[in-house]
C-alpha cells in the first residue's frame, strides 16, 4: 500500500465522504497517484453521518479542501448544495465527485465516463451495440446514461423490482429522446430470450459481490452466448461467478476494476489538472483487493 511521503503546510486536501467509508479503496488509490505524480496532496476518509451532509460540505469549504468524492449514502443528498452540476450528474441524479473552486461547489458523476473508459480500455466501443443492463440502482443509471451518450443502438434494462427499472428507463428516455431504451423484469424467461438480440451485457446489480460470491444475476441454466461481451461492475471479487461462467462459455469479459480506476482517474484529473497515473492507481487497488480485508467498497 502507498504510504504518504510527508504532509506539509501546503498539502492540498481531498477525500471521500460516505457512511461508512472505512472499507473504501479510494484513499489507497488516490494517495498512490499523488505520490507517483509528485504532488503534495493527501486523500482522507471522511465519515459523515446522513444528518450532517450540509455541515460537512460547509466544513470542507471552510477548511479549503480542493474537493471530495462522495459515496453511499450521500450521492443524491449532496446535489442540492451544488452551485453547478455536470450533465452526467444532472441526468443520473447523483454526484460522486465534488470540485471546490472559488468557494463554489461543482458536482460531477465520474461513474459514467469511468465505465466508458473501462470499455475503451478493453477495446469495446458501445456505439451501435445492443446492450442489456442488469439492475436499476445508481450504478445502472450511470451505465445507461453512458451507453445512451456513446450511441448504443439500444439498451434494455432488466431489474428485479419492476417499478424501479421502468422509472429509470422513463427518466433516461426523456433525456435521450432518440435512443431505444426499454425495460423488462429480471427473470429467467426474459434472459433466455435475449440471446440473439444483444451484443453486450452489464451486471450493475450487487449480485455476486463479497460476501455472496457464489451468486450470479444470470441463472446457470440460461446459456451465455459466446459472441456476447459480458461486463461486471462488481470488483470484489474480480472474477465473479457471472464472469467465470461467461468465460467458460467462450465469451469475452470485462471486470469491474477498470470502472473503479477510471472513475477515480477522472476525479484526479478534475482536481489536479494533470493526467492520472492509471496503472499506479490500478496496482494500488489490486494490492488492496488481494490483501486481507475482504470488505471493500468504492
Ligand atoms: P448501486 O447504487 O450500487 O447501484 P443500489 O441502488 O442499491 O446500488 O442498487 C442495487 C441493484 O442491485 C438494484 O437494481 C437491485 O435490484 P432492486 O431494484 O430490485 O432492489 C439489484 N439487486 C440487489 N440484490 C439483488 C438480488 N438478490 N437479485 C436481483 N437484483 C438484486
Amino acid at each position: 500500500m502507498a504510504k504518504l511521503q510527508s504532509l506539509t503546510g501546503k498539502t492540498s486536501l481531498v477525500g471521500v465522504m460516505g457512511w461508512p467509508v472505512a472499507h473504501s479503496l479510494s484513499p489507497a488509490m488516490h494517495n498512490a497517484a499523488f505520490a507517483e505524480a509528485g504532488l503534495d496532496w493527501a486523500y482522507v476518509p471522511l465519515p459523515v453521518r446522513p444528518d450532517d451532509v450540509e455541515q460537512a460540505l460547509k466544513g470542507l469549504a471552510a477548511l479549503n479542501f480542493v474537493g471530495t468524492n462522495v459515496t453511499v449514502p450521500h450521492k443524491q443528498a449532496v446535489m442540492r448544495y451544488m452551485d453547478e452540476l455536470s450533465q452526467a450528474a444532472r441526468i443520473t441524479g447523483a454526484v460522486n465527485t465534488i470540485h471546490l473552486q472559488d468557494g463554489k461547489f461543482y458536482g460531477y458523476n465520474t461513474d459514467a465516463i469511468g465505465f466508458l473508459n473501462s470499455l475503451k480500455e478493453a477495446n469495446c466501443d458501445p456505439k451501435g451495440l445492443r446492450a442489456a443492463v442488469l439492475g436499476a440502482g445508481g450504478a445502472a443509471r450511470a451505465v445507461v446514461f453512458a451507453l445512451a451518450r456513446a450511441g448504443a443502438d439500444s439498451v434494455i434494462v432488466l431489474n428485479r423490482t419492476a417499478e424501479r427499472g421502468a422509472f429509470l428507463v422513463d427518466d433516461l428516455a426523456a433525456a435521450f429522446p432518440g435512443s431505444h431504451l426499454t425495460f423488462a423484469a429480471l427473470t429467467l424467461e426474459s434472459l433466455a430470450v435475449l440471446d440473439e438480440k444483444i451484443d453486450l451485457v452489464i451486471n450493475s446489480t450487487s449480485v455476486g459481490m463479497y460476501p455472496h460470491v457464489d451468486a450470479s444475476p444470470w441463472p446457470a441454466d440460461v446459456p451465455m452466448p459466446a459472441r456476447v461481451i459480458f461486463c461486471d461492475l462488481v470488483y470484489n471479487p474480480l472474477e465473479t461467478v457471472f464472469l467465470a461462467r461467461a468465460r467458460a462459455a467462450g465469451a469475452a469479459t470485462i471486470d469491474g476494476l477498470g470502472m473503479l480506476v477510471h472513475q477515480g482517474a477522472y476525479a484526479f484529473e478534475k482536481w489536479t489538472g494533470q493526467p492520472a497515473p492509471i496503472e499506479v492507481m490500478r496496482q494500488a487497488c489490486l494490492t488492496n483487493l488481494k490483501g486481507g480485508d475482504k470488505e471493500i467498497s468504492d
